[in-house]
């Protein structure tokens, strides 16, 4: 995953890519580098190792002149993070000039090859085989002919653009994998990894799809296949305003999208209900409703925080949906041999729709005949795109990297799908009708919990000097155990694990001391009397412990260290609650100790390579 920015228009490219690469720089960011072709036909490039401010110092107070360029963030995955490795990388006579996201799988024998005819590599990274590759192809070829017959050699995943000095009218791109789209401008295109870097100039952009390439003018473009077949591509309507892929005041993105939970909700759930029936409508899924009656079973897969969303639908969808689910991480399903049967469903969840993982275990699946579906956010991503019905998030960018309002997103959808899936079975009208409603207050709920924000920094504070800690939950909360000890881990960078509170006594208690705190998630449900005994064994061993329990629970507040309370509602729905305590918890450790919650060390954004 890295950032990637292309200009070809009438304004001058470096400013644009810089602040197209400044959007993007969640994406990957330990190093950044451009290429600017000027109308005299020379090349100037600049790159540096670190975020991209640092390149933004190394140029200050010099001039790039040029219409054409393109810009790259990236995250390593061969090579070191130097400034050598840093695109976009060159040809032997620094005329071609690439910028890469992903891996070229078979660089090591195009390298072999290229260095035995004569060129010079620069780098460590599979990368600059591009280049070396289009420089030999160029000898007897046309630029696009050339990158056309290079791209064919190519094995791996790729999100390019490409620049050729020698035209300096003309800005190629491609992708097989890794996402690209592009921003239509009026007399300027701007080519991006995401909607972020061109929101700025233009609403309208077109994705590319998996072997396509794109070549591009200031008033032109024509997207065709590596066979050179025309494509005729759909022009999509970004919805959302660059504001909104702003901070809007918050003093960083993660904050900024735990208080957006409540619209979260809200708009995932937006026009979905028809609560008086009991019925929800999913326009995603509405030519699949006859498969979905018919499933015998639902296979959900995801990575990190959207399996844990998978993991509470298991919950709802089995209980409440009357269907048998299994839930995996994608990095797993992958590569166990999932036996598949007639009346399987396979459920993708992905907030970027980029996630290398869950798109080769959906791969999987769909080779296998399987109907594949998925719940998305990002608009066009190739999740969305490759799956056979699936329910957008609509919740807008999720910046930071640590996943937050997408989560409560996903759940509510997963709470939609129970409904609809529940009542082509057996769930009564009166129930459908309860969780609808229910599902309805949820956002008010959030913004009650999120109220508590100063307690709950006071209580990041309290616990800061804990290296440890154990979260606790049972059934529909376990995931959300999980999923808070993930929150504090990749936010403060200290141990945390979850653990089934009923698996405690079978290993993990053996750590719990004065010096290992305890997060249990203990609402006022079916199972809230088990997670009493829990904390009174933990309190036993003098361990800390912080209860995340329901609004007027006195007793819990006597066993307790501390308590944060969440309003009472229906067990399933209890998840989209009690993880907010736990986002903010996470948010305010990571914040106190300094560190840059948005973008946690060694994380990226979006994870699209395996
Ligand atoms: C969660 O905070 C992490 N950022 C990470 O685990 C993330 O949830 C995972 O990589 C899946 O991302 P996706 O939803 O975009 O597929
Ligand atoms: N594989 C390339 C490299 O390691 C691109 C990585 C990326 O997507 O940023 O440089």
């Amino acid at each position: 995953m890295c950032g990637i920015v292309g200009y070809i228009g009438k304004e001058e490219a470096l400013p644009i890519l810089l602040e197209g690469i400044k959007n993007l720089e969640y994406r990957g960011y330990d190093s950044a580098g451009f290429a600017i072709v000027g109308d005299d036909k020379k090349v100037s490039s600049e790159k540096a190792v670190g975020k991209v401010a640092a390149l933004f110092e190394k140029i200050s107070g010099r001039s790039f002149p040029g219409k054409l360029g393109i810009i790259h963030s990236r995250w390593a995955t061969h090579g070191g993070v130097t400034e050598l490795n840093a695109h976009p990388h060159s040809d032997c006579a620094g005329k071609i000039w690439v910028a890469h996201n992903g891996i070229i799988e078979n660089y090591k024998e195009l390298k072999k090859e290229l260095l035995g005819k004569g060129h010079k590599f620069k780098s460590e990274t599979d990368t600059e085989t591009i280049p070396h590759l289009i420089e030999e192809e160029i000898k007897t070829l046309s630029f696009q002919e050339a990158v056309r017959s290079a791209l064919k050699k190519i094995r791996g995943t790729y999100g390019l653009v490409i620049v050729n000095s020698d035209e300096p009218h003309t800005l190629i791109a491609a992708r097989n994998f890794s996402p690209l789209l592009i921003g239509l401008g009026d007399g300027e295109y701007i080519v991006a990894s995401d909607a972020a870097a061109v929101l700025k100039y233009t609403k309208n952009v077109v994705y590319l799809d998996d072997g396509e390439m794109a070549v591009m003018t200031p008033s032109s473009h024509k997207v065709f296949d590596l066979d050179m077949n025309h494509r005729e591509k759909e022009t999509h309507v970004i919805d959302w305003s660059p504001e909104l892929a702003q901070k809007g005041g918050y003093a960083n993105f993660m904050l900024k999208e735990i208080f957006e939970g409540p619209e979260a909700v809200e708009n995932s759930v937006r026009g979905r209900l028809i609560a008086k029936e009991g019925l929800v409508k999913l326009g995603g899924l509405s030519d699949s409703l006859p498969l979905l009656r018919d499933a015998k079973r639902i296979l959900i897969s995801g990575c990190g925080t959207a399996y844990y969303a998978g993991r509470v639908g298991e919950y709802m969808l089995e209980e409440y949906g009357g269907i048998p689910v299994e839930v995996d991480v994608a990095s797993e399903f992958r590569y166990r041999k999932p036996v598949f049967r007639e009346g399987d469903i396979f459920l993708a969840i992905s907030q970027s729709g980029e996630t290398a993982d869950t798109l080769a275990a959906l791969r999987e699946a769909k080779e296998k005949g399987v109907p594949v579906m998925g719940i998305v956010n990002a608009i066009g991503s190739t999740i969305a795109r490759y799956t056979d019905a699936g329910v957008y998030q609509h919740i807008g960018p999720e910046i930071g990297v640590a996943s937050t309002k997408a989560f409560v997103s996903q759940v509510s959808i997963l709470a939609l799908l129970t409904i609809l899936i529940g009542r082509q079975r057996e769930m009564s009208l009166v129930t459908g009708r309860r969780i609808a409603e229910e599902l309805k207050k949820i956002p008010d709920m959030i913004r009650r919990v999120l109220k508590q924000n100063d307690e709950i920094a006071e209580l990041a504070r309290k616990y800061q000097k804990f290296n440890n800690f154990l979260y606790l939950g049972r059934k529909y909360n376990l995931p959300v155990a999980y999923e808070g000890a993930l929150k504090l881990k990749e936010i403060s960078y200290i141990h945390a694990e979850g653990c089934g509170a009923g698996e405690m006594k079978h290993g993990p208690i053996a750590m719990i001391d004065e010096n290992f705190p305890s997060v249990f998630i203990a609402p006022q449900d079916s199972v809230y009397e088990k997670m009493i005994s829990n904390i009174e064994e933990v309190k036993a061993r003098r361990g800390p412990v912080i209860a995340i329990a329901t609004e007027g629970d006195e007793k819990i507040g006597e066993i307790a260290d501390d308590v944060i309370f969440i309003p009472k509602t229906l067990e399933m729905l209890t998840p989209i609650l009690s993880v907010i305590p736990l986002q903010l918890f996470a948010y305010h450790f990571g914040v106190l100790k300094g560190l840059d919650v948005d973008k946690p060390r060694n994380l990226a954004k979006s994870v699209t390579v395996e």
